[in-house]
């Protein structure tokens, strides 16, 4: 028995870790896994870390008909000191809820999720790999897990939490990626399940990423849903734009999801005196700012990346470069800012790191 009434089964058999400098994303996990059950009469039950493995579902399990599931993703970090940090938990514990909220899915005491993903990353925490820039990525998931075909909330779920290390997101340094808008699909309409971080947001953005990959893009840049014209996010994260020493991103209007690391990057914006605008922002606005020499920088905010530079940016066949092509002087100081903060390197003043 763990604290808290979690139950710990450690495994007997620990895996071969890989080496830091064959990490990828998303492929290598950890040798345990956290877990916990739901029924309607039960509430949530069976707190437990066990060793990772397969799930077993009846072929009929709501959430691989009807898509009842949703997750989150955060990061631990290793520092220079030999401390583990996650970066902002507490947001992500409250996403968390706000999604489950969304989708018909019981929320979970706040204090628990926490508790799942620190004593979960303590217990596997020799597998926080040490290179720079590498660290451990936290993936909470929650699915309705009823055996039962008919559309309504499901009376049954399955909350777990596996982690994968990865490896470092910019190995040979920032390069400047290629974006294309998109006016074709849309991947949000209000109302919808836009800033929920639903599973099926990102079934539906599928389609649309492949065709701009072949097509030499990176990823896609999404317009509203009804006009086609105001700036929503890009891909796997939230986009902001320097123009005429504006810092402008997209509204939290209910279509894209409320990020941590765009309230992390507009939260410094704002210390350093920087002029900041949560308003809309259309693509016909970004292109004039081009043509007239005032678009200064583009980049993307997540916790994959932490910030990504935008050196290009494609829409209805016309290219708009951005800053040519390099990486802009803000763009670089807000990844340096919070990289440092996640790593232990600088001060963390804001409360934003939680060691483990
Ligand atoms: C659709 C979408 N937008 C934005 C983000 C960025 O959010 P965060 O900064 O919390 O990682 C993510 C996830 O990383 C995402 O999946």
């Amino acid at each position: 028995m763990g604290t808290n009434g979690i139950t710990i089964t450690r495994t007997t058999s620990g895996k071969p870790k890989p080496k830091d400098a064959d990490l990828a994303f998303g492929t290598e996990f950890t040798d345990h896994m956290f877990l916990m059950d739901y029924k309607d009469d039960k509430g949530w039950y069976d707190a437990r870390i066990e060793p990772y493995g397969p799930l077993s579902l009846d072929p009929a399990t709501a959430v691989l008909h009807y898509a009842q599931s949703m997750f989150e993703g955060l990061k631990a970090f290793r520092g220079n000191d030999g401390k583990i940090r996650l970066f902002r938990p507490q947001k992500h514990v409250e996403r968390l809820n706000r999604t489950a909220e969304r989708m018909c899915i019981p929320t979970i005491d706040p204090d628990l999720i926490l508790k799942s993903w620190t004593m979960l990353v303590d217990l596997d925490r020799d597998w926080v790999p040490r290179a720079v820039g590498t660290s451990l990525y936290i993936r909470p998931t929650l699915i309705a897990s009823e055996p039962f075909l008919g559309v309504r909330p499901a009376k049954q779920y399955v909350y777990y939490v596996i982690l994968s290390p990865v490896g470092a997101y910019y190995p040979e340094g920032i390069n400047p990626v290629k974006i294309m808008v998109v006016d074709k699909y849309v991947r949000a309409v209000p109302g919808g399940l836009g800033e929920a971080k639903a599973s099926a947001n990102y079934a539906a953005s599928l389609y649309a990423a492949e065709d701009a990959k072949h097509q030499g893009f990176t990823q896609v840049l999404w317009l509203d849903g009804v006009h086609r014209k105001w700036i929503e996010e890009v891909g796997t994260m939230n986009i902001m734009f320097k123009i005429a020493d504006e810092v402008i991103t997209p509204p939290l209007a209910g279509t894209i999801l409320a990020g941590v690391t765009r309230d992390s990057v507009l939260a410094l914006a704002r210390e350093w005196g920087l002029r900041v605008s949560e308003r809309q922002i259309s693509i016909d606005e970004v292109t004039e700012a081009a043509a007239k020499g005032t678009l200064q920088e583009v980049w993307g905010t997540g916790t994959a990346a932490v910030i990504s530079p935008v050196g290009e940016l494609s829409y209805q066949g016309q290219r708009i470069v951005v800053n040519g092509g390099r990486i802009g002087n803000l763009t670089q100081k807000l990844y340096d800012t919070i990289v440092s903060i996640q790593y232990g390197e600088a001060r963390d003043t804001r409360g934003w790191t939680l060691e483990v």
